[in-house]
């Protein structure tokens, strides 16, 4: 996939393809009513005609034949009052999809822009390549059919940029097109089913990355190995499973960032999460091969930091495995050791995501890292609190925590902090250990957070839980490429920092 910026004219660019916005009420943006004098006044007599009405994500094809461009795609804006950032992101993706159905090869953005206010250069460039990266986006399903012809769209030129800002439009597409990769490589983890998708596949695709990439190390820990790290969590939930679990470490070295303190991402890599002894209900528990969203972010995000070369040194740590019942699978009340020294009383075997992360945490510490962020599907709490719209984020320390919920504002990849206050962890209390790995159906999504806090004192960490908006149900059903977007703009905005 290849893009380009437009500055002065779109008229006599050589692409397949050009999409203009029309207003609700027919009014063309500015690129419109350009377009609509080169042709003789064609757009308006169809609008005027009452083919096309500009209601927001409405396309038509037209083949005009008097342009050196073949096709044209109208595209509505809806009504020009309200029109800002998100229906701009709605007229993009409406006409890559429109222009996707087609043959064209190359497609022009002649979209009136929102305010800059709203989405300067740089971001501009940015949404252009996520958006483009999401309409091309196939499910890489396992169908045997003849499927559907896909897309040839191989180059986008988005426009229009002032002079001044191509730099910054140049510099966003750069970095869109290596997060929407990313993103690709994030989404096609998740959809793989949980037969496919184990802890040993999860870690040879690590193993790939560093084959690919000089930048990136990557050491995975077997079974004896994460014995020998004395991860008694982490090995309770894995010992009622057949598929051996793993422990990925994964290390990008950025150019300038040698000896740099790093970042340290952990990923909650449940390859499927059947509740262990605690069952879960058999409604959509096939879903739960989506527990590896966190894993699949971690591991999807090095790739993007070996991609733009960000100076940066960057740690991702992915506990694997599946959560299984079994004969020698972990019982609700059961003791276990975690790595830090601390005992645990597993009173619900379907918490096991925080167990996981407890001892991925605290070998975090031998990094010595200037910020950890953990990202995991970790609660159904969180779903019923946030929805599908909001990731929840909450942590120890309150920059890192408005860095990552300014990150997912710039991207409308959101997030919103629940309060880690301190009284969420008496609930964890218990007679028999240190504390409990749940804490009640109250405040269940910051419980589990005060769960993993308890592993993290004297970090500075920030915890995301995605389990609402990593992946949807229904007929859409799969992985939604997010937390990618935050994420990856977090680490850009880190890198720039210095
Ligand atoms: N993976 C689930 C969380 C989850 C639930 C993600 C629904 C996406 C959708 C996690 O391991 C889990 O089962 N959590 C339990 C915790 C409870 C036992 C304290 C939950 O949320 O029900
Ligand atoms: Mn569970
Ligand atoms: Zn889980």
């Amino acid at each position: 996939m290849q893009f380009e910026v437009w500055s002065k004219t779109f008229s006599d660019l050589s692409v397949d393809c050009i999409a203009v916005g029309v207003f609700e009420d027919g009014k063309l943006g500015t690129e419109g009513a350009a377009l609509d004098r080169a042709t003789g006044g064609h757009i308006k007599s169809l609008i005027e005609r009452g083919d096309f009405s500009g209601r927001s994500g409405e396309t038509l094809l037209l083949s005009e034949a008097g342009l050196k461009t073949t096709r044209l795609v109208l595209v509505g804006l809806g009504a020009e009052s309200s029109y800002n950032r998100k229906g701009w992101r709605r007229a993009c993706a409406a006409a890559l999809t429109a222009a996707g159905r087609t043959r064209v090869k190359s497609v022009a953005l002649a979209i009136e822009r929102p305010a800059a206010k709203q989405l300067d250069d740089y971001y501009f460039g940015l949404c252009v390549a996520e958006i483009t990266g999401n309409v091309l986006y196939r499910t890489n399903d396992l169908k045997t059919g003849k499927k559907p012809p896909v897309p040839l769209i191989e180059l986008v030129v988005a426009g229009p940029v002032r002079a001044a800002g191509v730099a910054q439009a140049k510099r966003g597409l750069e970095h869109g097109r290596a997060a929407a990769a990313a993103t690709t490589i994030q989404r096609n983890l998740g959809n793989l089913p949980a037969n496919i998708c184990t802890p040993s596949y999860l870690a040879d695709y690590a193993r790939g990355l560093a084959k690919r990439h000089r930048s990136v190390k990557v050491k995975v820990l077997d079974l004896a190995a994460i014995k020998r790290e004395k991860m008694g969590c982490f090995l309770a939930v894995t010992q009622g499973s057949a598929q051996p679990p793993r422990f990925i470490v994964m290390d990008y070295q950025g150019p300038r960032a040698a000896r740099t303190a790093p970042i340290v991402l952990v990923g909650k890599g449940i390859t499927f999460d059947t509740g262990g002894i605690s069952l879960k209900d058999p409604g959509a528990m096939d879903e739960m091969k989506f527990d590896m969203m966190g894993a699949a972010s971690v591991i999807a995000a090095i790739s993007f930091l070996a991609e733009t070369k960000l100076p940066l040194r960057v740690v991702g740590l992915v506990p694997t495995c599946e959560n299984m019942p079994d004969g020698l699978a972990i019982k609700p009340g059961d003791i276990v050791t975690s790595a830090s020294g601390q005992t645990v009383e597993i009173l619900n075997t379907d918490a096991e995501g925080r167990l996981i992360l407890c001892d991925a945490l605290h070998y975090a510490r031998r990094f010595d890292p200037s910020i950890v962020v953990d990202m995991a599907t970790l609660t159904g709490a969180c779903v019923i609190a946030l929805g599908a719209h909001h990731s929840g984020v909450m942590g120890n320390d309150e920059a890192l925590v408005s860095d990552l919920v300014a990150a997912g504002v710039r991207t409308d990849d959101r997030a919103w902090q629940l309060p880690l206050t301190e009284e969420y962890a008496e609930q964890l209390k218990t007679n028999f250990a240190d504390m409990a790995n749940i804490g009640g159906r109250e405040g269940g999504a910051i419980t589990a957070g005060a769960f993993l806090g308890k592993f993290t004192q004297g970090l500075k960490w920030a915890h995301l839980d995605i389990a609402g908006t990593a992946y949807q149900g229904g007929a859409h059903k799969g992985a939604t490429g997010r937390p990618m977007p935050l994420l990856t703009d977090f680490l850009v905005k880190r890198a720039d920092a210095g």
